[in-house]
């Protein structure tokens, strides 16, 4: 249960179908089995410019920050390991794509989504690239992969756990589906643990940034949720006790540009 569910938990008495249970949608309490398809309504809605908005609400940051989430995994570049990583809310391949040519393209990755929409866009950039051979572009859903049981080398997810309504669940799928010695990262936003850091982002989070997606995209909506879904994610030290609950072993986390973004690390062993 996440820390909203139980924290709400008291507004719908007696209820035990997870998917009746309060969970937050941004600053919004909606029941979770309905959370995915507003979320999926977001990720629709700026599929075709998802790129451009990342680089104008970061700054350009998320590539930095991606570049060394792909640095500490340090995909192996010698041939023939049969090495395999899934990026899971891989979206339009962005982390895959890093990781692929970070090998020499010598490992495969599998982009999964839920949305079909990311994933257009991601298999033609792709495509475009001549990377159609080592990465595959999946539609699923985090909290039930359609993998085995250790499936996979490695397994990553940036800036999508926040979106999955049951994030234990996710958790609990990423570990069964890596090998014993697989790892886990994990690129979120996370809490900013700088005095005058935090109220600038705050000042340009809620208010620039819905602002630039609307003159952008022509609608701000989607911009204030994924603003909003990152002041309700369990801080640093939280999501790495979920990550150890999950079975994962020597959990870490790194902070980028003061907590703006975390890299959390485990392992299955
Ligand atoms: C902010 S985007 C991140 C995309 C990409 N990882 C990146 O860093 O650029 C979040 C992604 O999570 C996906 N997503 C949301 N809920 C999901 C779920 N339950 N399972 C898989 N993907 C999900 C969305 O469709 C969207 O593509």
């Amino acid at each position: 249960m996440t820390d909203e569910t139980a924290a709400a938990g008291a507004a719908y008495p007696g209820t035990r179908d997870p998917r009746e249970m309060p969970t937050s949608f941004g600053f919004r309490t909606v029941r979770e089995g309905e959370k995915q398809g507003l979320v999926n309504d977001v990720f629709h809605k700026v599929a075709t410019r998802y790129d451009i908005m990342n680089d104008l609400m970061s700054g350009g940051m998320h590539r930095l920050w991606k570049d060394a989430m792909v640095s500490v995994l340090a995909p192996p570049r010698q041939p023939g390991r049969g090495w395999r990583v899934l990026d899971v809310a891989g979206g339009t391949g962005d982390i895959a794509t890093r990781i692929v040519e970070r090998s020499d393209r010598q490992v495969e990755a599998v982009v999964l989504d839920i949305n079909g929409s990311m994933l257009a866009v991601g298999q033609d950039r792709a495509d475009k690239a001549g990377l159609a051979g080592s990465i595959t572009f999946t539609q699923g859903n985090a909290e039930v992969l359609p993998f085995p049981d250790r499936t996979f080398d490695a397994y990553t997810i940036a800036f999508g756990i926040r979106n999955v309504p049951d994030i234990p669940k996710a958790l609990r799928e990423a570990h069964r589906v890596l090998r014993r010695g697989g790892r886990f990262l994990c690129l979120e936003f996370s809490e900013v643990e700088m005095p005058v850091l935090d109220k600038v982002y705050d000042a340009f989070s809620f208010h620039a940034i819905p602002a630039i997606g609307k003159a952008v995209t022509g609608d701000g909506d989607p911009y204030k949720y994924l603003v909003e879904s990152i002041r309700k994610f369990p801080n640093q030290d939280r999501f790495a006790e979920m990550i150890r609950e999950a079975g994962f072993e020597k959990v870490t986390f790194r902070n980028y540009t003061g907590g703006i973004a975390a890299l959390h690390s485990g392992w299955k062993l």
